[in-house]
């Protein structure tokens, strides 16, 4: 018996054996895409042999040790051994050299600007090398992480790349008590109340994420800020914050409230031609700058929600921005002025959607060279789709700048998994036809913000999927034309392996994952159908805010005789705000994209779907295809456990099941409401919801996060 027992927990043991040797150990995410893993042999054999030693040609900086420290730390993570820093170039050499050492790359690095880079194998000084080339210290940086990237998922590095937007922000909706608006990653990662003094060792961290995706710029604070972030001792705390950023290519900008001096009681007004209003801004940037002297400039949300702005002294955004743009550009500040406004006392307009549109466009031409307006990517609120906005290609004589939405506040939160790289794309490559030869969306930008999704969460983002929307956003704002596909499998690689059986599934679980969220919330070109003021969970009923357009009934108009918003000329006409092309083909619901066809029109229940299927069957259709795709994401997910680390895979896994209870909760709340106003029976096949419509509507959130 003792034999048999000793002879069968050895060969359990030997089962064991091996797969302890191989079972990944856990992770907590915080390392996000940069965990620089030991790669297999025959590619650290290869690695070494570019990499023998690293060697810097020009003047050393802040930057340059940034980049060696990366570098550094990559490959000692990937190969065992950093190589060691060395004064002159040998073979096998890693070599950082700006133009100026390298008179025969000059006129190829003339065209990759101030932060491009190229990467290349080459013989320099008599050696063979790998050179790392860019016309400044951050163009370097970049480069490095570039390189690292590709050896770490054991891809060829581009030979040069160079960003197509200069201005690519992060925008926090922070507040100074560390409440994010919309966050859902625990706290702001800025401790206000602990700096100056102490600068959490998070904000490096920060820094070299950011600065691996080339993201050149933070706003640190809300756009519904605070007068008290432009006082002496927050000015000294957002400095200590550049400070650490400042190495990595990052400037820190300042969401500003346009009421500040007023409201600070240093002026009598906010008025911006106001000559005590202006003195004081000017005084203010000088301040600024004094403390910070690569300070970016201001954010701006000025009425819309309530913010203070110009139009409360009957001036105009032009007159806002440009009184503020005079006192940052004697120290190259730039404003960014936010188009989302839809502000009090304009309730009657028609549609919503009409209104940045209406307010900004008369004003093209108007802005002082040194505004950007921000302009959402959609024309409502970040919905889980919208067409894109048509102020895009509307004003041409005008900077614009695109903001997106990390976060997920319409997309479950960082409870479901949504890939947001799919419709970062969607928008930057749809054509605006405001050219005859076309024109995109990203042709329309100089500029373009992310609102972050990071918080204090050990993992930044509080899941880890999450992780890949900060990263998707940052690729594609370096490269708008970066496939949403080829991002997804960069980021699945360094993030959890290269191992291709981890690729492969991971990429297609996020291809799909956003369109699967569209399904089981707004399909068809809903919109605006979530819960009031958290945002979470349906509320398609809602129908008693004091603003018209705060209700989820203005949006989808459901009633016995259809459903839809009807922004045809027959209705809104907001298609007219968009180039003739598009008006004209999105005018007829038979050539509307299906997937945008209850935002432009109003359609009667029995409307027949291209799929053959009434407008009715199609709509619960897609909401059970939104619920079975959940579970797939889950199975699909489950077939990963012995690839992925037990803990990261625990995590993920608790949130998809968590994911499939939200969405069949958004399909039955839905169904049973538009059943109770279309009065039509469910075809054969669909599930009727098993609670009473009230049921629904008596659910509660009062402790949902992210609350504004
Ligand atoms: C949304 C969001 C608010 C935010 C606003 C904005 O409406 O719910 O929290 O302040 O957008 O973009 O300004």
């Amino acid at each position: 018996m003792r034999i048999f027992l000793t002879t069968a927990l050895a060969s359990v043991l030997l089962l064991l054996a091996p797969m302890q040797a191989t079972a990944a150990a856990d992770e907590d995410g915080y390392d996000l895409w940069l965990r620089y893993k030991p790669l297999e042999h025959s590619a650290q054999t290869r690695l070494k042999a570019q990499a023998g030693s690293i060697v810097l040609t020009g003047k050393p900086s802040p930057t340059t040790q940034v980049a060696i420290d990366e570098l550094q730390k990559g490959l000692a993570g990937m190969l065992g051994r950093a190589p060691a820093q060395a004064a002159k170039v040998a073979d096998n050499a890693l070599v950082l050299a700006t133009a100026a050492s390298l008179p025969e790359l000059r006129a190829e690095l003339a065209t990759l600007g101030d932060e491009g880079y190229l990467l290349r194998r080459t013989r320099l000084q008599g050696h063979n090398v790998t050179l790392i080339a860019a016309n400044s210290d951050v163009g370097l940086l970049y480069g490095s992480y570039a390189w690292l990237r590709a050896a770490a998922i054991g891809a060829a590095p581009e030979a040069s790349s160079a960003p197509q937007l200069k201005l690519r922000v992060l925008n926090h909706w922070d507040n100074l008590d560390r409440h994010v608006e919309r966050g859902y990653a625990g706290q702001s990662i800025w401790d206000w109340w602990a700096l100056p003094d102490i600068k959490d060792r998070r904000y490096t961290d920060y820094a070299r994420a950011n600065a691996s995706l080339g993201i050149n710029g933070t706003v640190l604070n809300n756009v519904n800020s605070k007068p008290e972030v432009l006082t002496a001792p927050y000015i000294a705390k957002a400095a200590a914050v550049a400070d650490v950023l400042r190495p990595y290519g990052i400037k820190v900008y300042l969401s500003a409230r346009f009421s500040t001096p007023l409201e600070l009681r240093e002026t009598d007004t906010a008025d911006p031609l106001s000559p005590a209003v202006q003195a004081w801004w000017k005084n203010k940037a000088d301040e600024i700058y004094k403390a910070i002297p690569d300070f970016g400039g201001f954010l701006v949300k000025a009425n819309s929600e309530g913010q203070p702005g110009p139009q409360d002294y009957h001036r105009n955004h032009a007159d806002g921005a440009n009184m503020l743009a005079a006192a940052v550009a004697p120290h190259k500040g730039i404003v960014m002025w936010r188009a989302f406004v839809y502000a009090h006392g304009t309730e009657k307009s028609t549609d919503r959607a009409k209104q940045a549109w209406d307010e900004f466009k008369p004003l093209d031409g108007t802005f002082a060279p040194n505004v950007l307006v921000q302009v959402k990517n959609g024309a409502i609120d970040f919905q889980p789709r919208e067409p894109f906005h048509p102020l895009f290609g509307a004003m041409p004589k005008t900077p614009l700048m695109m903001e997106f939405q990390i976060t997920k506040e319409y997309l479950g939160f960082s409870t479901d998994l949504a890939y947001l790289g799919t419709m970062f794309e969607e928008t930057l490559k749809s054509d605006t036809k405001t050219a005859p030869q076309g024109r995109t969306v990203t042709q329309t930008l100089s500029g373009i913000a992310g609102v972050s999704n990071i918080g204090s969460d050990r993992n930044w983002t509080g899941s880890h999927f999450d992780q890949a929307n900060w990263y998707a956003y940052g690729r594609m704002a370096w490269n708008p034309q970066a496939s949403a596909r080829a991002v997804a499998a960069e980021w699945a690689a360094q993030t959890f392996s290269p191992d291709p059986r981890v690729v492969a599934p991971v990429v297609e679980m996020m291809m799909s994952s956003r369109e699967t969220v569209v399904d089981y919330m707004t399909p068809l070109g809903l919109h605006h159908m979530m819960g009031t003021s958290h945002h979470h969970g349906p509320a398609p009923w809602v129908d008693n805010l004091e603003r018209p357009d705060w209700n989820p009934v203005y949006y989808h108009r459901a009633g016995r005789d259809g459903i839809g918003f009807d922004r045809t000329a027959s209705g809104s006409n907001a298609l007219a705000q968009y180039a003739p092309e598009i008006a004209r083909q999105y005018a007829d619901p038979r050539t509307t994209p299906e997937q945008l066809l209850l935002w432009f029109h109003h359609l009667p229940w029995d409307y027949q779907m291209p799929s053959g299927r009434t407008l009715w069957a199609e709509l619960l259709g897609r909401y059970d295809k939104g619920v079975a795709e959940t579970r797939e994401l889950h199975a699909r997910w489950m077939t990963l456990k012995p690839l992925i680390d037990a803990r990261r895979h625990a995590e993920v896994e608790q949130r998809l099941t968590r994911q499939i209870d939200n969405a069949v909760l958004w399909r039955d709340a839905c169904i049973a409401y538009f059943q109770s106003v279309s009065g039509l029976p469910l075809p054969p096949g669909v599930k009727a919801p098993p609670l009473p419509l009230e049921k629904y509507k008596a659910l509660q959130y009062p402790y949902a996060p992210g609350r504004g």
